[in-house]
């Protein structure tokens, strides 16, 4: 396979356009076949339910070139289930879970000369995504739907890579109580978006959200969980009914427990036990493990041991031996790789 004429390795996170997309379409109660088109535009109503009333939800997940050669991507089945809730709490059609796995595979595969090279550090971004397509201007849900699956080659989410980064604790939320924060609905992004630009304007890389009901518990970032490391070498992550389940977290504490054998622990974490803990990183398809030097909150900074030069030594076994599966250095748990090809 011939791979385009991409300078890899100085990819940023950012949408470059390949070849093909597959396109689904829901209509009179049912989805159609779906089909690869080299389209990269949409046409919809005026008055769609997604642009009056943001009736959408998306997916993100990664293709990998191994070691050997092979096209991988990772764990796309619990991408499938997690589209499947997020549909179901928006009142929108699920796009059935295996043809969701099939339809990403067929759009990699039809991309696959933007996979980038095994060592190149970037990788293949895949982003599904469902809209409500036809007109509603009475606020309900859209009988017409759209299920597409486009792909870009992408680069670190955070400048730097793995240098630690600065975040602070927003005073905006994300997400309320039995709202829609563990689903990839646009709209949670949407909520993000003064905060991040605000946070970016102060100088910090993200924001850490806490609970909107007490303010008192760690809840996650715009877009990745929260790992911790305590000083006994122990993995925390919070647990939330507001957060999204990442699913680069799940795979981490597992690796944790079973491939690094530490003890993990997933259970609320309150803001006042932060500066306790030896290591911070926010983790997720995207983010990968970026770690996280230090936290300010409201001008208190709370500075991790780990510093601002590198990954503390937990976190940076962690990123190695996920990424070491990943790109088929060390063997996966069964079920985990996805081959392409
Ligand atoms: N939390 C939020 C808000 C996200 O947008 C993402 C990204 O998908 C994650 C966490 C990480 O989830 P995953 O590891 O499944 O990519
Ligand atoms: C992901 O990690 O896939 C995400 O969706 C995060 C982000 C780019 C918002």
């Amino acid at each position: 396979m011939e791979k385009k004429n991409i300078d890899w390795s100085s990819l940023g996170f950012g949408y470059l356009p390949t070849d093909k997309r597959f396109v689904a379409n829901f209509k009179n109660g049912a989805w159609d076949g779906g089909t690869l088109t080299s389209d990269a535009t949409i046409t919809i109503s005026e008055c769609a339910g997604v642009l009056q009333y943001a009736q959408t939800c998306f997916e993100g997940m990664k293709a990998y070139t191994t070691e050997d050669g092979r096209t991988v991507i990772f764990r796309p089945d619990l991408n499938a289930a997690r589209m499947a809730d997020s549909c179901r709490r928006l009142q929108m059609p699920v796009f059935p879970e295996e043809d969701f796995v099939n339809a990403v595979i067929e759009t990699v595969k039809a991309n696959e000369a933007y996979v980038p090279p095994y060592g190149s550090g970037a990788s293949l971004y895949i982003r599904p995504y469902m809209f409500g397509s036809d007109a509603v201007i009475g606020v309900k849900p859209a009988t017409e739907y759209q299920f597409r699956v486009f792909t870009t080659p992408v680069g670190p989410y955070f400048k730097g890579g793995a240098k630690p980064i600065t975040i602070r604790v927003s005073d905006y939320d994300r997400a309320a109580p039995n709202g829609t924060g563990h689903i990839k609905a646009g709209l949670n992004y949407a909520m993000s978006l003064y905060a991040i630009v605000d946070a970016h304007n102060q100088g910090f890389d993200e924001n850490m959200y806490l609970d909107a009901a007490t303010r008192t518990k760690v809840e996650e970032t715009g877009g990745a969980n929260f790992l911790f490391v305590t000083k006994d070498g122990k993995v925390v992550t919070p647990k939330s009914s507001s957060i999204l389940p990442s699913i680069t977290r799940r795979s981490l504490m597992q690796v944790a427990k079973d491939y690094l054998g530490l003890e993990v622990e997933e259970r609320e974490v309150f803001f006042d036990e932060v500066k306790d803990f030896a290591e911070c990183g926010l983790c997720g398809t995207a983010a990968v493990i970026s770690p996280v030097g230090k936290i300010n909150d409201h001008g208190k900074e709370i500075c991790f041991p780990s510093g601002m030069d590198e990954m503390g030594p937990v976190t940076k076994k962690l990123y190695e031996t996920l990424t070491g599966i990943q790109m088929g250095r060390i063997e996966a748990p069964e079920g985990w790789i996805r081959e392409v090809r």
